[in-house]
């Protein structure tokens, strides 16, 4: 048995894949070979979703097809709504959007993972009711009723409509569909990997997400954005940075949205993701964390940056959440929505050559230990 252990199994591969690659040195993200860039340039997600579960930017007929299937599957089995009333409204969404997409296995026949077709129609269900559970969950907490999906508006459109039950203007949605571009996929990250192991299983793609979604919720990997907004808003003010992040530091506290295990420059996702906030603040007015935001970055850049610790992917995007009024605790479920259809196009990779994960362990107890009765311990 081979047999450097390396904790977190950073640097051991664990798949060939060709859909997406990172330079860590050079802060380049690239899916099949497009820098995120040009598709926040020139795609939309839904194309950028195509590309990433099929491997080809789609033909015009292609991709009208995909919007169709998409568009049609987005409404949600009023019993998924029954068991979303059924969770208590404290509760974190992470966790209503895992219970509802495990429970979507229970309503769709996706079991046969060797059938290409149910394969096709699982990847389009999935990408399509993520935004609607997520809606239905924001709403029904606060005692609202769910708002059922509109077939004319695009896929970022209507995530807002179902949110808020008004057509947001035409720059947010621009600039959210630019987001769910940069979270939509990343290489060999925890969530995935933990949908890789289940998939290895040959376990149906419902349950290959609901365990994806629980490995993202945790703050070292999607979580850590709703937790930048928290930082933000605990400073203050831009004036309080400096010292918050000298404070923090001094006492050996990590600071959220920095660091990344394959980046040792600034996330190429965290420029554009200022971009899109400059973008957006044109249109909407600034939003105070951004300043703070700006003081952290410079503060923490004088610190950290020797270590190779810049922003991630998650400092930026809060605040863009933030400014379109969306609960910080949906943050996460955002990202889901949005990485969704990495995850599937990394199940279906898996599929074509499938092997079950089974990793080895260093054991480090004792052996031969006599069982001693309890009345002599
Ligand atoms: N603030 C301060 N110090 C940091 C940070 C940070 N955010 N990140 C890493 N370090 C330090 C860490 O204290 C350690 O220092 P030392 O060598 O002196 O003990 C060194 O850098 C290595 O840290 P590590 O945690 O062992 O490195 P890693 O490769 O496991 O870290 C990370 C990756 C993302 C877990 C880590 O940078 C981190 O915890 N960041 C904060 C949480 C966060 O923003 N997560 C989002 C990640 S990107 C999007 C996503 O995956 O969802």
């Amino acid at each position: 048995m081979p047999h450097d252990f390396m904790p977190g199994l950073a640097g051991v591969p664990a798949a060939t894949s060709s859909i997406s690659d990172v330079d860590g040195q050079r802060g380049i993200l690239e899916y099949r070979g497009i820098r995120v860039e040009a598709l926040c340039a020139s795609s939309s997600y839904l194309e950028t979703a195509y590309l990433l579960l099929f491997g080809h930017l789609p033909s015009a007929t292609e991709f009208q097809q995909w919007i169709t299937d998409v568009t049609h599957h987005r409404r949600i089995k009023f019993r998924i709504l029954d068991l979303l009333k059924c969770l208590p409204e404290q509760g974190h969404p992470m966790d209503a959007l895992q219970a509802a997409v495990a429970a979507l296995g229970m309503f769709y026949p996706g079991r046969n993972v060797k059938d290409v077709e149910n394969n096709y129609w699982s990847a389009v269900r999935l990408v399509a009711k993520l935004p609607t559970i997520v809606a239905a969950w924001a709403r029904l907490r606060h005692g609202d009723a769910p708002i059922t999906p509109r077939d004319d508006l695009g896929f970022s459109e209507n995530f807002f409509y179902m949110l808020t039950e008004s057509v947001a203007p035409p720059v947010w949605a621009e600039v959210f569909d630019d987001c769910l571009i940069l979270h939509a996929e990343h290489t060999m990250n925890a969530s995935t990997f933990t949908g890789l192991v289940t998939a290895s299983t040959l376990a149906d793609p419902y349950t290959v997400v609901a365990s994806s979604i629980g490995a993202l919720k945790g703050p070292l990997h999607g979580g850590a954005n709703e937790e930048v907004v928290v930082m933000l808003r605990e400073i203050g003010t831009a004036d309080k940075a400096r010292r918050y992040v000298e404070r923090a530091l001094q006492n050996k506290k990590k600071l959220m949205g920095f660091g990344h295990r394959v980046y040792k420059v600034k996330d190429p996702r965290a420029k554009v993701l200022q971009e899109l906030c400059r973008r957006l603040f044109k249109e909407c007015g600034s939003s105070p964390l951004y300043e703070i935001a700006l003081e952290v970055e410079a503060a923490a850049g004088e610190l950290l940056n020797s270590k190779g610790i810049y922003p991630n992917v998650d400092f930026y995007s809060g605040i863009i959440y933030d400014k379109m009024g969306i609960d910080v605790d949906l943050f996460t479920p955002l990202f889901a929505m949005a990485r969704v259809s990495g995850w599937l196009a990394h199940w279906l990779e898996q599929l074509r050559e499938n092997k079950l994960f089974r990793p080895d362990q260093i054991y480090s107890g004792e052996h031969n230990r006599p069982y001693v009765p309890i009345e002599h311990r």
